[in-house]
């Protein structure tokens, strides 16, 4: 079988339980859940060989310049015949003008920079049993009428329209916030993922705030698998090893087409809200 002979559609919800099969085969922990909330803010693309799932990917838009493309996959026995070029062509073609994003394993390297992505920094995973820490005072529950202000903390610091993201978060992600003056100025959430919880995004203007929004959620989910995935630049590695969370892998984050505008902030992401969506 060649890959001409397998066709590209958009996928759609009835392809979900095909993806999960995919991503399982290869080690990805995500639950049918997790492709749905994914698929809910992007425009997803399946290969089909003879009505099976054989390939997947797809393109997230943030606004009108800028888009994470995640979850390309190829499944094993497809490999090394063009199917994750045509797969990523086709994403890219979605994305348009786009200056595009995406975290890349060792495995997809190769075919991203041979489209013009560009490394632009490491992404560190770590995971594992929290263990108990005290929760900080400085941290509290986020209120519902405090959503506004998350977003607009979000959109700082990542320099990115998050918007529709976001508001699916504020309903499967709980989330803790820092206020001074009344006023919230960081927060941190968490939310089921993969084999347990994950905690991300967190946005903050400095590590000690980070650290304090994560040791609260931490607290609060003593002895559940957590994971959370950071630039190595946030400086958080070894803290986290010391929380119970260790380095188990990662990826390169890669861009590629214009450049975003980045405003002058001192927020900035401490943890993605995963390696998909960045
Ligand atoms: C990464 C992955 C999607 C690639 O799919 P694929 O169908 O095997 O890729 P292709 O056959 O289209 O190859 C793409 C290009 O990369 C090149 N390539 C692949 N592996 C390479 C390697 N180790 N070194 C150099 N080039 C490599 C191919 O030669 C090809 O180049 P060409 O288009 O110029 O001929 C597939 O290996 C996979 O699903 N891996 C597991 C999941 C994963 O890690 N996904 C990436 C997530 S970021």
């Amino acid at each position: 079988m060649t890959a001409e002979q397998i066709s590209l559609e958009a996928m759609e919800t009835e392809h979900l339980d095909g993806a999960v099969l995919l991503s399982r085969e290869a080690g990805w922990p995500h639950r049918r859940e997790d492709w749905e909330l994914v698929l809910s803010v992007s425009e997803g693309i399946v290969a089909l060989h003879d009505g099976r799932v054989v390939a997947t990917t797809m393109m997230t838009p943030f606004g009108s310049d800028a888009a994470a493309i995640n979850m390309v996959i190829v499944g094993s026995a497809m490999r090394g015949r063009g199917l994750g070029r045509r797969l990523m062509d086709a994403a890219l073609e979605k994305a348009g003008a786009r200056n595009c994003r995406l975290v890349a394993t060792k495995e997809g390297l190769p075919l991203y920079e041979k489209l013009g992505f560009v490394a632009v920094g490491e992404i560190i995973q770590h995971q594992g049993k929290a263990l108990k820490v005290a929760a900080p005072a400085t941290v509290s529950w986020a209120r519902d009428n405090e959503h506004e202000k998350i977003c607009s903390l979000d959109r700082a610091a990542c320099c990115l329209d998050r918007s529709k993201l976001m508001s699916i978060l504020r309903r499967v992600a709980r989330f803790a916030v820092i206020r001074e003056g009344g006023e919230v100025t960081a927060f941190a959430g968490v939310r089921a993922f993969g084999r347990g919880l994950v905690i991300g995004p967190v946005v903050a203007s400095s590590r000690q705030q980070a650290k304090d929004l994560i040791q609260f959620l931490l607290a609060h989910h003593d002895g559940d698998f957590v994971r959370l995935d950071t630039d190595l630049s946030s400086g958080l590695g070894p803290w986290l090893t010391e929380r119970g969370l260790v380095h188990v892998g990662g990826g390169i984050p890669m861009q590629r087409g214009p450049k975003t505008e980045r405003v002058e902030t001192s927020y900035r992401p401490y943890a993605l809200v995963n390696q998909a969506l960045g």
